[in-house]
């Protein structure tokens, strides 16, 4: 795989304070345990973060996203929180994080952390305060008990189910060693839900924003943004024949996108607004596309994933759509959309793509699916390629900007997603294996002492930063020229339209941005440049395949400049 050769370094940063910067920004998702450790003991931390941003500000991004990095028992990888304003000692501390976000701030790059309102983790002093205190108290009010049903209370509350499988309710001891109340967990049962219906559940998360956004915080990811408000009186779900939670294509669970969570983004974003500097939130919520609208707006967040792309299927009508319905439903918002193909909960996009279009994904990659590798990392560079070339802001995850791909082979007792205890289900752990930076280092250069919390494979080695590093054609290279291009031409601002081309080849799908041409040839054969609308002379300024003359190669695409 070849590109055109690359540009001057990517030196360009945008200006600090740039008005509205997260509207057009690239922001890298790090995953602090697999980034890179500084000390040594296998997981990664907040200085091995410090360490590597250099890396970051040469490839091109705005901003980074933590993944969180607080006190936790790590039951689902720190989305457990014990204490949203202390650091993990396995991940330093509180000075690592002000060090951290100085440096940061230092080199042009904005930085987004992670809030987890839903939950918080089990050892959180105020959930053992509740089970301490009994039934009724102000202190088991600030999470969701309720008496169980049947004669002995034995049966849970409702009929309701953890995401992570199993029943979303756990029973309690009380203090007094009898068999007590239940508590509503919609995650891990190490997770119980926050009861959003206490303003004092409210007044703490006000001040945990405050907390990181005195501290110098640009922006918050919000965990689970479309959980916290459960409907009324907890009804029973509805269930299908298996006796499971119904859920209909396109829909949610019950507890999920209730109108009452809208409210909480009106109380955060006047606290965002009063700090200086565009202070954002960003939403994780997985909920229908149509919805989307009503959680952004000025009095709303600023924006959320858009997840449709991310679940679009490899071809023309399917990517296409899943560009330009986000893109119509943003602009009635005046919001800009935001694209994303892979994150820490989802199959790494490289092994997506090496399936084909239909195949039916479970949770996580087994050992026993194999994915077209070549096939699938081709599509992926081809998939980022068209994702960087539109208006919005875009969301990258470690490591895909070399090209990595889904690890399957890890041993059944070093898995620590709850899913895969939970459900047997593989898990999420594949996409959350340390990052390789140098093919020849122990633990290829993850941590200075070997160690790995997660083994990598054999196959990270030639995709370690250093081996991609100036090769023309890598994948690192690919993305480092797409994020300077993106930049210098403004394809992320809204100003210039997305124009859908008609009457190219079949299996083509094609976007205009101004002068720029960007075409994606979805089919496995190499297709003849099309010469129409100024394309004949057109200059190829980066291409995710080989690059032929007068030809789009398959599964590649291309950015031309017209005239
Ligand atoms: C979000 C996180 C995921 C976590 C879950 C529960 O979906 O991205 O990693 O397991 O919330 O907090």
């Amino acid at each position: 795989m070849t590109t055109t050769a690359s540009p001057a370094p990517a030196t360009a940063q945008p200006e600090a304070g740039a008005p509205e910067w997260w509207r057009d920004a690239v922001v890298y998702q790090v995953y602090p345990r697999s980034f890179a450790d500084a000390d040594g003991d296998g997981m990664g931390d907040l200085p091995g973060v410090t360490s590597r941003l250099p890396y970051l500000r040469e490839l091109g991004v705005d901003a980074l996203w933590l993944s969180p990095f607080y006190t936790s028992p790590q039951h689902d990888a720190g989305y457990d929180v014990a204490d949203y304003t202390d650091v993990d000692p396995r991940f330093g501390s509180r000075s690592d994080a002000d060090e951290l976000i100085a440096r940061a701030h230092e080199q042009g790059l904005k930085v987004i952390v992670d809030i987890v309102p839903n939950h918080s983790s089990s050892e959180h002093e105020l959930f053992q305060a509740a089970l301490a205190a009994g039934p009724g108290s102000p202190e088991r009010d600030m999470y969701i008990f309720r008496d169980g049903r049947g004669e002995h209370g034995e049966l849970p509350p409702n009929n309701w189910t953890s995401i992570f499988h199993g029943a979303a309710w756990t029973r309690i001891t009380e203090a007094d060693g009898t068999p007590g109340q239940w508590y509503l967990h919609i995650f891990d049962t190490t997770q119980p839900d926050w009861n959003w219906e206490n303003p004092a559940v409210h007044a703490l998360f006000r001040d945990v924003l405050r907390f990181w956004l005195d501290r110098g915080a640009d922006g918050f990811r919000v965990d689970v943004a479309h959980g916290m408000v459960k409907p009324e009186g907890l009804p029973d779900a509805t269930v299908n024949a298996h006796g499971l939670i119904d859920i209909p294509e396109g829909e949610v669970p019950i507890y999920f996108d209730n109108d009452g969570v809208l409210d909480i983004y009106r109380e955060w974003r006047p606290i965002l607004d009063a700090y200086e500097g565009d202070r954002m939130m960003v939403l994780e919520a997985w909920i229908p596309e149509h919805r989307l609208p009503l959680y952004i707006g000025r009095e709303e967040a600023h924006q959320s994933f858009n997840f449709g792309f991310l679940q679009a299927r490899w071809g023309v009508e399917t990517m296409r759509a899943a560009i330009e319905k986000p893109l119509e439903l943003a602009d009635a918002v005046d919001a800009p959309t935001t694209w994303v193909l892979s994150n820490h909960d989802v199959i790494r996009h490289a092994t997506r793509y090496g399936f084909a279009p239909d195949y039916a994904f479970g949770e996580g990659l087994g050992r026993d699916e194999h994915p077209e590798a070549e096939l699938g990392l081709q599509r992926a560079r081809a998939a980022s390629l068209l994702m960087l070339s539109l208006p919005g802001a875009a969301y990258l995850y470690q490591g895909e900007e070399l090209g990595l791909p889904e690890v399957a082979d890890i041993p059944d007792e070093l898995r620590e997603d709850p899913a895969h205890h939970r459900g047997g289900v593989p898990g999420r752990d594949g996409c959350r294996v340390p990052i390789p930076w140098q093919q020849d280092a122990p633990a290829y250069g993850f941590s200075p002492s070997g160690e790995s919390w997660l083994p990598q494979p054999e196959a990270f080695g030639p995709l370690a930063v250093d081996a991609q590093d100036g090769v023309p054609g890598s994948t690192l290279e690919m993305y480092r020229r797409a994020l300077y291009l993106r930049r210098e031409l403004g394809l992320g601002r809204h100003d210039a339209a997305v124009e859908f081309l008609d009457g190219l080849p079949e299996g083509v799908l094609g976007v205009r941005r101004g002068k720029v041409v960007v075409l994606v040839n979805t089919t496995e054969q190499s297709l003849p440049l099309p010469t129409a609308g100024g394309l004949a002379d057109a200059e190829v300024l980066i291409a995710s395949g080989a690059q032929e003359a007068g030809a789009i190669a398959p599964d590649a695409t291309l950015w031309l400049r017209t005239a």
